[in-house]
């Protein structure tokens, strides 16, 4: 089946080749090219270029993109998809003044969805994540990646990682098959159980969770929550270590409420990508200075819980690879709309509608090592695409915060 698509006004993120995620001032650059054609078969990317190099291409549907901007689409590289219940009642406790660690000291948080979750059925969950991986793929999200860590036990875990599985092979209702990464954090939260033994727990999580998980092929990453209250750089040092001898590299929560000192010790561990980044001391600008492991910030949790924003310029001056993800989940995030995250980054955080993009598109395909896929048009790439029409550029996106102005979302080359 071959598609293609003429006198595109903007085909916007064209590149050549996309071997290495853009750091510093590379993620100033948004090529593209005006008035231009792409040519589609087999659902991946055969040939773009300017209308005035255009010789015929064979197609059985050709569509005439006049005044159409057209984008590859976005790359969530850090969800918690699959989740169960929602949060309000804490929602509305920190309106009246609590914290978000005083709501978690009193039992509420992570603990509260994983005692949720804990009386769901696989087949109950699965439905559930479907219709926000519907949802979101329709916002314009066409790879993602999915955490477990609302289980915190060996068969919650398992439960979740299940379900993200599912979902990799049978995709949206429709069936639109979109990369799915699944990641294993089973060292989101200590159980209250294990309060007075928490050593057990990580025991736990090394010796009965992580074997069956490499067994059954069900994670490709493995994630600690290192925090005050959660787990301790050692520890996270300790878990990530043990992923890697099952083959799982890491990518990890750090520096939301506390510099801890984690990012130095993740990138010297190797991790793919660091990711919150609230709060950012100097020796953790150091750290990642250069550094392969991609710094990821999530503004939709800090515009949810009234965080600062990660300093995402400031990481770019300094020679920093950095993406954007949305963090959906029920605590911090109740939402996976990249649309807001992509406004949020240039209204919160000042980046520039160049940087926010490719912070969400290519840097994002590389914090899931999905660069050969997804995140630009390239060929040979997924044809997973979004069209915009009646947009003068690409900065009507974040501008039109709250608002999804894409008119068709493209995955595999078939319109959902
Ligand atoms: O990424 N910070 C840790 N985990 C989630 C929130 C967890 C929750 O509150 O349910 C996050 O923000
Ligand atoms: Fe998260």
């Amino acid at each position: 089946m071959s598609i293609l698509f003429t006198n595109i006004k903007e085909l916007v993120q064209v590149r050549e080749r996309t071997n290495q995620p853009l750091r510093g001032h590379q993620m100033d650059e948004l090529p593209s090219i005006k008035n231009a054609y792409l040519w589609i078969e087999d659902g991946r990317i055969k040939d773009y270029g300017s209308m005035e190099d255009f010789h015929s291409h064979p197609a059985e549907e050709v569509y005439d993109c006049t005044g159409k901007i057209i984008t590859p689409g976005y790359v969530d590289s850090h969800t918690h998809l699959v989740f169960a219940g929602t949060r309000e009642k804490e929602f509305e406790d920190r309106i009246h003044g609590l914290t978000y660690e005083e709501v978690a000291a009193r039992g509420g948080g992570i603990l509260n969805s994983a005692a949720a979750l804990e009386n769901m059925t696989e087949d109950q969950l699965f439905d559930q994540a479907r219709l926000r991986l519907d949802q979101v793929v329709a916002q314009g999200t066409t790879a993602i990646e999915i955490k477990s860590g609302y289980g915190l036990s060996v068969e919650s875990e398992l439960k979740i990682l299940r379900v993200a599985s599912r979902l990799r092979k049978s995709g949206t209702n429709n069936h639109h098959i979109i990369p799915i990464k699944a990641t294993f954090l089973g060292a989101h939260a200590v159980p209250l159980k294990f309060k007075n033994d928490r050593e057990a727990y990580i025991q736990l999580i090394i010796q009965e969770m992580l074997p069956v998980i490499a067994q059954e092929k069900l994670a490709d990453y493995i994630d600690v929550f290192c925090e005050k209250n959660y787990f301790t750089v050692a520890e996270m040092l300790r878990i990530i270590e043990a992923g890697s001898a099952c083959g799982l590299k890491a990518k990890v929560h750090v520096n939301q409420f506390t510099s801890l000192g984690s990012i130095d010790a993740a990138v010297k561990a190797g991790a793919v990508s660091v990711d919150h980044l609230e709060v950012m001391e100097s020796a953790d600008f150091d750290a990642l200075s250069g550094a392969k492991t991609i710094a990821t910030a999530l503004p939709s949790c800090s515009f949810f819980l009234g965080l600062d924003y990660a300093p995402a310029n400031e990481m770019i001056d300094r020679d920093i690879a950095v993406a954007l993800a949305s963090d959906y989940n029920p605590g911090s995030t109740p939402s996976g709309n990249l649309n807001f995250v992509f406004s949020l980054a240039c209204i919160k955080m000042k980046m520039t509608p160049q940087r926010a993009f490719n912070a969400l598109t290519i840097n994002a395909a590389h914090a899931l090592e999905l660069q050969d896929e997804v995140g630009s048009i390239t060929k040979g790439k997924r044809a997973n695409l979004m069209i915009f029409k009646n947009i003068e550029s690409i900065a009507a996106i974040p501008y039109n915060f709250g608002q999804v102005v894409i008119d068709r979302v493209m995955v595999d080359g078939r319109f959902i």
